[in-house]
C-alpha cells in the first residue's frame, strides 16, 4: 500500500509514521515545517524517522496547489492520511488567516487530489473542540456540532463537510476523526503537558485557566495511533438505503464515517496537574486565570463507535502517561 501522510513532521504525523514503517507499505509524508513551534523539534521527529528505508519526506505546504496536484499525480497514493493543520485554539484568534490557507485550501487540495487519482480512503484529522458550546456529556459524533467557538473549531467543522461532499460527489471514501486532547513523547510544545513540565522544571508558574475549574479526555499518543492505523483500513461504504429525515449527523448514504477519537474518561485539570508534579517530583507553582476565549471547559469522548469498528480500547491512563512523557523530556532536552 502507497500512503501519504501529511504533516509527517508533527506530533502525531511522525508517531504515525513510525508506527506504520515495517509493515511493507511504502510511505511519503510531507509538511511545510512552519514555526509555530519550535522548528527543531520538527527536524528531531524527521531524524527520528530517517532510519526507516520505507519512509520518504518531502517539504510542501498544503496550500501549493500546483504542487500538491503534482505530488498525487506523480505518487498515486492508495490511502491519505491527512494530519497537517495549524492546530491550536489560542493561536486562532491572532492568526486567523493562517487556519483558512492551511485548513480550509489546504484541505481543498488534499481532497482534490484525492478524488482526482482514485485515492481508496482519506482519514483526516479533526477535533473534540468542534463540540463547542455543546454541554451533554460525552460528547457524541451524533451530536450536531453548529456552535464552535474558535476559529479553529470552525475549520475542522468545515472540513467534515467539505470531506462529506466529495464522498457524495466522487464516491470518496473519508474517515474523520475527531481527536481529543493528545499528549505523550514528541508532543507539541503549546500543549498543557509540555508546557507544565517545562515549566515545573524550570521552576516558573503553570498558568490554569478557568482557576483549575476544567477537565480534559487526555489521550496518550501510542493509544491515538493504534487507532489510526487500525481505522484506516476500516474503508466507509455508500448506504443507498439511508434516509436523511432518520440519519444522523455522523451517517450518510455516502462512503463518509466520523469517530471520535479519544481515551474516554476525562481528567480533572488539577488532577492532571498532580500526575505531572508527581511524575517530575516537584511541586507547581500555579497561576490561577479566568476562562480563556474560544476555550471549552469539559471534553468527555464517546468512543464506543469506534471501538466497534477497529476492537480497539485505549490503555495508557493519564499517571502512566506523565511519567512517560516527562521520561522522554528530560533525555530530549537533557534536564
Ligand atoms: N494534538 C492534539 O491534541 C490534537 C487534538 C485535536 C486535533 N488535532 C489535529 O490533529 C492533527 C495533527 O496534530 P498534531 O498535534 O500532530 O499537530 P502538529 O502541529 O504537531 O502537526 C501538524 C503538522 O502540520 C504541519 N503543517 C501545518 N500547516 C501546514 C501546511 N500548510 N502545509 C504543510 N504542513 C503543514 C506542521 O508543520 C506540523 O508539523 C492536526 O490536524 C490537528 O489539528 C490534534
Amino acid at each position: 500500500m502507497k500512503f501519504l501522510i501529511t504533516g509527517m513532521a508533527g506530533f502525531i504525523g511522525h508517531a504515525v509514521a513510525k508506527r506504520l514503517s515495517g509493515e511493507g507499505h511504502e510511505i511519503l509524508g510531507i509538511d511545510n515545517l512552519n514555526d509555530y513551534y519550535e522548528v527543531s523539534l520538527k527536524q528531531a521527529r524527521l531524524k527520528d524517522l530517517a532510519d526507516c528505508n520505507d519512509v520518504r519526506f518531502v517539504k510542501l505546504d498544503l496550500a501549493d496547489q500546483e504542487g500538491m496536484a503534482r505530488l498525487f499525480a506523480e505518487h498515486r497514493f492508495d490511502r491519505v492520511i491527512h494530519l497537517a493543520a495549524q492546530a491550536g485554539v489560542r493561536y486562532s484568534l491572532e492568526n486567523p488567516h493562517v487556519y483558512a490557507t492551511s485548513n480550509l485550501m489546504g484541505f481543498m487540495n488534499v481532497l482534490e487530489g484525492c478524488r482526482r487519482h482514485d485515492v481508496k480512503h482519506l482519514v483526516y484529522a479533526s477535533s473534540s473542540s468542534i463540540y463547542g458550546m455543546n454541554d451533554r456529556m460525552p460528547f457524541a459524533t451524533s451530536d450536531s456540532v453548529d456552535h464552535p467557538v474558535s476559529l479553529y473549531a470552525a475549520t475542522k467543522k468545515a472540513n467534515e463537510l467539505m470531506a462529506h461532499t466529495y464522498s457524495h460527489l466522487y464516491d470518496l471514501p473519508t474517515t474523520g476523526l475527531r481527536f481529543f486532547t493528545v499528549y505523550g513523547p514528541w508532543g507539541r510544545p503549546d500543549m498543557a503537558m509540555f508546557k507544565f513540565t517545562r515549566a515545573i522544571i524550570e521552576g516558573t508558574p503553570i498558568q490554569v485557566y478557568n482557576h483549575g475549574d476544567m477537565s480534559r479526555d487526555f489521550t496518550y499518543i501510542d493509544d491515538i495511533v493504534e487507532g489510526v492505523v487500525r481505522i484506516q483500513a476500516v474503508t466507509p461504504a455508500s448506504n443507498p438505503q439511508w434516509k436523511p429525515s432518520q440519519g444522523s449527523p455522523d451517517s450518510s448514504s455516502a462512503p463518509y464515517a466520523l469517530y471520535n477519537i479519544g481515551h474516554g474518561s476525562p481528567v480533572g485539570l488539577m488532577d492532571f496537574i498532580r500526575a505531572v508534579e508527581t511524575a517530575i517530583g516537584k511541586k507547581a507553582v500555579c497561576d490561577y486565570q479566568p476562562m480563556q476565549p474560544g476555550d471549552v471547559p469539559r471534553t468527555w469522548a464517546d468512543t464506543e463507535a469506534l471501538f466497534a469498528a477497529t476492537g480497539y480500547r485505549p490503555k495508557v491512563k493519564v499517571e502512566e502517561g506523565a511519567q512517560r512523557f516527562v521520561g522522554w523530556y528530560r533525555e530530549y532536552y537533557g534536564v
